[in-house]
């Protein structure tokens, strides 16, 4: 069974004087499930978030991140990528020039091998770099239709002048498109209106159930835990997971903040 597993994780950031962010954070996520992630501000939600897709300024300096049982510390973030794992970023940037479209484009023919070198019976040679245009253009029209996304986006330059919360459409678009074993959302909720949480729920829900993917869900709110359920929840708390629970954890935290674990763990 597919697995993500984060095992006594530790991260600082590079260039930083400061001790680590992540302080031993243990976590195993297997194919099917969904983890909700909830703690307070720069306790590290984002960090362990960059830290699983391999950001470079955040260096790991304890502790490893297994998928499907082998370590991928290693691994540069496209290589991550292309083995499964996704992250709908907190704050996606915007890269100018770039057309949405050649970037999906870009990113779906990487996850599925396009360009790499295919061996036939007639020798090897290279195949096509990208996906054709027109089986893609198709594709990606009918997940914006399901999204409730305009096609003019299309055309746009990656998330410049976006909205927060077309933003936030697009990073579930590139899910959508991406369909990975593995998928991090974090704080997707934030800066979606109430009909656009519903409508990405049900695409992330939709997805999750067609590809059994393993869910971690990064959130301050238990609003998105009514769309999405999940399986287990967890708080996050200086840098490592201090208490896990199922759904009810996530209804506690909303009626009484987080005093009780600060009490607890001071
Ligand atoms: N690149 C960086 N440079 C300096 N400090 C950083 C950097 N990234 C994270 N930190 C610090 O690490 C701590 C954890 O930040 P992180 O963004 O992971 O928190 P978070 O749990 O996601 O918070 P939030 O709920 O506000 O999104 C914070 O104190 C933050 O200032
Ligand atoms: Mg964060």
């Amino acid at each position: 069974m597919n697995t993500l597993e984060i095992r006594d994780l530790q991260v600082r950031v590079a260039d930083e004087e400061e001790t680590g962010i992540l302080k031993g954070a243990n976590l195993v996520i297997r194919a099917g499930e969904i983890h909700a992630l909830m703690g307070p501000n720069g306790s590290g939600k984002s960090t362990l978030s960059y830290a699983l897709m391999g950001h470079p300024r955040y260096v790991v300096t304890g502790g490893d991140i297994l998928l499907n049982g082998e370590s991928i510390l290693g691994l540069a973030p496209d290589e991550r990528a292309r083995r499964g794992l996704f992250l709908a970023m907190q704050y996606p940037v915007a890269i100018s020039g770039v057309t949405l479209y050649s970037f999906l484009r870009a990113a779906v023919s990487a996850r599925r091998g396009y360009g790499q070198r295919a061996h036939e019976s007639d020798g090897e040679h290279r195949r096509s770099p990208l996906i054709p245009g027109r089986e893609f253009r198709q594709e990606v029209r009918a997940e914006m239709a399901k999204l409730e996304m305009d096609r003019t986006f299309l055309r746009r330059y990656l998330n410049e002048g976006f909205s927060g919360g077309e933003k936030k459409r697009a990073e579930i678009l590139q899910l959508a498109l991406l369909k990975p074993e593995f998928a991090i959302l974090d704080e997707t909720d934030s800066g979606l209106d109430i009909d656009a949480l519903r409508i990405v729920a049900a695409s992330v829900n939709r997805l999750q159930r067609e590809l059994n993917m393993g869910l971690l869900i990064i959130t301050h709110y238990q609003r998105i835990l009514n769309y999405i359920h999940p399986d287990f929840v967890h708080i996050f708390y200086e840098g490592q997971i201090v208490k896990s629970d199922g759904a009810k954890l996530a209804k506690k935290l909303e009626a009484e903040g987080y005093d009780w674990v600060r009490e607890q763990f001071v």
